[in-house]
């Protein structure tokens, strides 16, 4: 036997650190580990983290083939509730509100599994579901968001095609932008969901091989291309801006929808209208992110303009992405004026906002016609559509200043919204809420219905039943008038910190001179405020989200700056906001690099050379 395998044989594992090969069962085919996972783990808290916070000692979570005694559980619990609890303790650097209040409401559901398959509008036959409380939720966010509820979908139903439909996710928003940009495709691609009845013959080819069949068949059918037509009309482009979350980026790959800057240079090369030598930017410009610029970090429109005008004019439909509180910069992206925009180049391009999308003809020889648009736009609210609405009724009893944009259904324009359960509202656990109209929906194949008793239109299959129930309790506990206050507060909070740092900057530069600049900024009506990157330590103890950026300073100059951030939840308070100040002073009562460390030049990478990409597949 080799020295290597010799080792890993006696590779010590589980709380007792006993050899892993001697804690094997007979009988167990299973792979050992190749080297001690407790050296190829980072370690908790990583290396870098001074002071003195919960140590984890890896060894005592390994879950051997025995499993743990009940007192190694309790002291592997024991050590994880401690650490969860200290972090929790100052979380402050991401957009997940901390404050919860969930242990005592569902003891019951934790022992059973309640699942809410299929479509939220049909109970089905998995009987233990909360889908009448998703209902409610739904129709809560339908009002909201100023969609028609209830939903319906009944043909007899005049207005059906305007009411909303939508689903509570079992993921995040990740899942909501996968899922418009999905129906996105697949409604401007043309597509539909055709049902047929099977044939005589056609059964008769399953039962006389001795298999079951259904009776009915559906399939995706892609329209017909006819003199109407040409070779882009249904071929999709996304648009979005640089301020996204990266999941628009990953919808796009998953689903293969392709960005103007793909189909710009692969068929238009040198020809993008916003830049000098005509090449096409990865996405849409956004505003700067000059701290004094309140737009920064929305999307800039004339720009988005003059590239949906681009290929519009080449006969492309368009899905536009538009964020209501942007993931770095907390911002929004101006909705009224991208519905606005739609609107004026409809007026050129009258099929921008109706066309026929034609099938193969019926049992009578007539085509069978869809009428839809050919644009998309979809509304990535993860953070700001849960709080929008409030902070809108909030201004409108003068309550405050400002409001944001109107991002909703009461723009003609907009096809699909949602935004996250975690984040503003808070929940135990990742979820939130997609909405679109009946009449944009794509109805997937039904077959599933007759098992299942409820049309397969979600993205998952089984999903979850608890997250409805978070929801429903959140707002029967929280009326209009208190989110409308917990609304007022975080927006406050997020100004008190913009303007304790700014306190803090002045102090330092009385103390240190003028070269103290600790970059701050928030963009108008954000939750979050950035600020220079701070020590590994003040980032592990405050959660604090972190980004490196090539950043333009004075003129033609450009910076590579790491910033931090810090997310105004219901969870991060006044007060919280003051201890987190008092470890910045604390920090710098000598030296103010101490808290904001010099950055390192041989850490930076060179500038980008597309010769040495790096293959992230490899
Ligand atoms: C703007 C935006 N969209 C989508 C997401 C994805 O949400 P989730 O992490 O809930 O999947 C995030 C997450 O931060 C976000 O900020």
């Amino acid at each position: 036997m080799s020295n290597k395998v010799e080792n890993s044989q006696c590779i010590p594992y589980g709380p007792k650190q006993l050899p892993w090969t001697s804690q094997l069962p007979e009988g167990a085919v299973i792979t050992k580990p190749s080297n001690d996972p407790k050296e190829a783990y980072v370690s908790v808290p990583p290396k870098d983290v001074n002071g003195n916070f919960p140590q984890i000692d890896y060894s005592q979570f390994e879950i051997p083939p025995t499993g743990l005694t009940d007192e190694e559980r309790e002291v592997a619990l024991a050590s994880f509730k401690v650490f969860i609890e200290t972090q929790h303790s100052s979380f402050a650097g991401f957009q997940g509100n901390q404050d919860q209040n969930y242990a005592d409401r569902f003891p019951y559901l934790m022992d059973m599994h309640a699942n809410n398959i299929g479509d939220p509008f049909s109970s089905g036959r998995y009987t233990l579901n909360s889908k009448f409380c998703e209902r409610a939720i739904l129709d809560y966010f339908a009002a909201l968001w100023n969609n028609k509820w209830p939903h319906t979908a009944a043909p007899d139903q005049e207005d059906a095609k305007t009411r909303y439909w939508g689903y509570v996710l079992t993921m995040g928003f990740t899942e909501g932008n996968i899922y418009g940009l999905f129906n996105a495709r697949d409604y401007l691609k043309g597509r539909t969901i055709l049902e047929d009845q099977k044939t005589n013959m056609e059964i008769d080819s399953y039962t006389k091989r001795g298999r079951e069949t259904r009776g009915q068949h559906f399939s995706y059918k892609a329209p017909i291309k006819n003199e109407e037509t040409s070779g882009n009309t249904y071929t999709p482009v996304l648009f979005y801006s640089e301020d996204v979350h990266y999941s628009i980026q990953k919808a796009s790959h998953l689903l293969e929808l392709p960005t103007f800057q793909q189909i710009g240079q692969e068929k238009y090369q040198g020809q993008c209208p916003i830049t000098k030598d005509g090449s096409w930017p990865e996405m849409v410009p956004s505003h700067d992110f000059d701290k004094d610029n309140p737009q920064s970090g929305s999307v800039k429109i004339d720009e988005l303009t003059q590239l949906v005008h681009f290929f519009v004019d080449k006969g492309y439909p368009v899905v536009v992405v538009a964020n209501i509180g942007t993931t770095w910069k907390g911002a929004y992206d101006d909705v009224p004026a991208i519905n606005a925009m739609f609107e004026k180049l409809g007026k050129d391009y009258p099929w921008l906002w109706e066309r026929k999308v034609v099938y193969r003809k019926d049992e009578n020889g007539n085509p069978l016609v869809d009428i839809r648009r050919g644009f998309w736009l979809h509304v990535d609210g993860a953070l700001g559509a849960a709080y929008l609405p409030f902070v809108e009724m909030a201004h409108n009893r003068k309550l405050m200043d400002q409001k944001g944009p109107i991002f909703d259904f009461r723009n003609p324009a907009v096809m699909s919204v949602g935004c996250s359960m975690h984040k503003w509202l808070g929940g135990p656990w990742p979820s939130g809420v997609f909405m679109t109209r009946t009449g944009y929906q794509l109805l997937p194949p039904d077959a599933a219905s007759s098992f299942l008793g409820t049309p397969d239109t979600t993205l998952g299959g089984s999903r979850s039943a608890f997250s409805p129930m978070i929801l429903w309790d959140y707002f029967s506990r929280m009326s209009y008038e208190d989110n409308m206050n917990k609304a007022i507060e975080t927006e406050n909070v997020s100004a008190y910190l913009e303007a304790e740092l700014f306190k803090f900057e002045s102090e330092l530069k009385s103390r240190f001179g003028d070269e103290v600049d600790l970059w701050i900024a928030r963009s108008r009506l954000s939750l979050t405020v950035r600020f220079r990157l701070v020590n590994e330590t003040l980032n592990y103890k405050w959660s604090l989200d972190t980004d490196r950026l090539w950043v333009p300073v004075s003129g033609k100059e450009r910076q590579l700056r790491s910033y931090s951030h810090i997310f105004i939840m219901h969870s991060v308070g006044k007060k919280r906001v003051d201890a987190f100040m008092a470890d910045l002073r604390e920090s710098c009562k000598d030296d103010w690099h101490v808290a904001f460390p010099k950055i390192d030049i041989s850490a930076v990478p060179p500038a980008p050379n597309p010769e040495q990409q790096k293959l992230l597949f490899s």
